[in-house]
């Protein structure tokens, strides 16, 4: 299980470039998926964009094949969108609320997601409550398993939030969101790439993911998987001529596949180049990816730990490539511009990301520097030597 780190640094380009610990924001690309992607627009370039989209056809429907390899779905349940949030939006605002149904999410809870909840909320009647955290600062299965009843119409969990190390226990979730007969929607935009997910070990109902970060595909790029029972019962918020075809009668019949969450106009290359980063991902191995990134992460937060001043904020039980912290007296941003300027990229994270769990913390912002794979040991030790002056 042993990566071949320095083959996949010469694999990528930026390695040269920059020291990137900002992976949860958007990782580097990998060759391959640099050539997909400029390869297609170049074809457009030289052909014509539909004339390139008909050479390539092939390439465009391998992006399905490999997007339900990476996850364990099939095909027909993926949809090609332009970022996880449209993907978690075109899922979510399909459902029915109304008066009195209850929907469930964590602390966890990313920004664009919790003001879709409340739009919703406040248009439908629909009540939002947030389920606790355990003593690990996760979600909490117990409390969930308590709060569940027929009035809950959905369960919508954060797998790595965006604001620390946390991995949620998605496979706990659902097994009793499964038992109980309620829809999990699962936000893995920061767990695609970084960790294996498996939609029938988690056992969940629809999974909303992004390319730019851990799976280093390009960015504009994301994805959503519909399991195929509930794509029935989904009618999108928005459908077009390919979501649905107009019938002679003036009615229309809305595609049977996840395809009904997609729309006409797309980033061809991008959606290409997706498809080859999941097939990068999945030669790599995500097993590996995650017993490398664990690793790599839980020596940068070893380090900084005994940095004066630093204190690390990361909670959960299992711990993910995303570290978190601050410096004592210093703006993270400051220390941010500061390890720019030697060319080390982190991301500062402000509370409004995320404010069920950063404001109940206390954290206003904080620095996070993201792990993956290709980065190396002494990467992350000249950020802490950066960071300790
Ligand atoms: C947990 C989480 N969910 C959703 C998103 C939104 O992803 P996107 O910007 O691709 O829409 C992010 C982005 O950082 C995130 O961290």
């Amino acid at each position: 299980m042993t990566l071949d780190v320095p083959r996949l640094r010469a694999d990528t380009p930026g390695c040269e470039h920059v020291t990137h610990l900002n992976n949860a924001g958007s990782s580097l690309p990998p060759q391959p998926v640099l050539d997909a992607n400029i390869g297609h627009l170049r074809r457009e370039a030289e052909i014509g964009g539909y004339e390139a989209y008909d050479e390539q056809r092939d390439r465009v429907e391998h992006t399905y094949d490999a997007l339900a390899r990476l996850i364990g779905a099939s095909r027909d349940e993926l949809a090609c969108v332009e970022n996880a949030t449209r993907a978690w939006d075109m899922a979510f605002y399909s459902f029915r609320f109304g008066p009195g149904d209850r929907i469930l999410t964590g602390r966890a809870e990313y920004a664009s997601n919790w003001i879709a909840l409340r739009q919703v909320a406040h248009t439908t009647g629909a009540a939002i409550e947030v389920v606790p955290d355990d003593e690990h600062g996760q979600f909490d299965v117990a409390a969930l398993e308590r709060m569940l009843d027929a009035k809950v119409k959905l369960v919508s969990l954060v797998h790595v939030p965006t604001q620390g190390g946390l991995v949620n226990p998605a496979e706990a979730v659902g097994r009793v969101t499964r038992a109980a007969g309620v829809p999990l929607l699962l936000d893995a935009c920061q767990s695609i790439g970084q960790l294996p997910v498996d939609v029938e070990a988690i056992g969940c109902d629809i999974l909303s993911a992004t390319g730019r970060k851990f799976l280093r595909a390009p960015r504009g790029t994301g994805f959503l998987y519909v399991r195929k029972e509930l794509i029935a019962e989904l009618e999108p918020p928005f459908l077009d001529m390919h979501a649905a075809a107009w019938d002679p009668d003036g009615s229309y019949t809305m595609r049977d596949d996840a395809r009904r969450f997609e729309n006409w106009e797309t980033y061809v290359a991008g959606k290409i180049a997706l498809g080859i980063a999941a097939d990068y991902a999945l030669d790599v191995g995500l097993d590996a990816i995650w017993s490398r990134n664990r690793a790599l992460a839980e020596r940068l937060r070893s380090a900084l730990e005994e940095v004066p001043g630093v204190s690390v904020l990361d909670q959960g039980a299992t711990r993910g490539a995303i570290v978190t912290f601050r410096v004592a007296d210093r703006p993270a941003a400051e220390v941010r511009a500061a390890l720019a300027s030697e060319r080390v990229n982190v991301s500062v994270t402000e509370a409004e990301s995320a404010r069920l769990d950063l404001d109940e913390r206390g954290i206003d912002e904080l620095v996070r520097a993201s792990v993956h794979y290709f980065n190396t040991e002494q990467e992350l030790d000249r950020l802490v030597e950066l960071v300790a002056g």
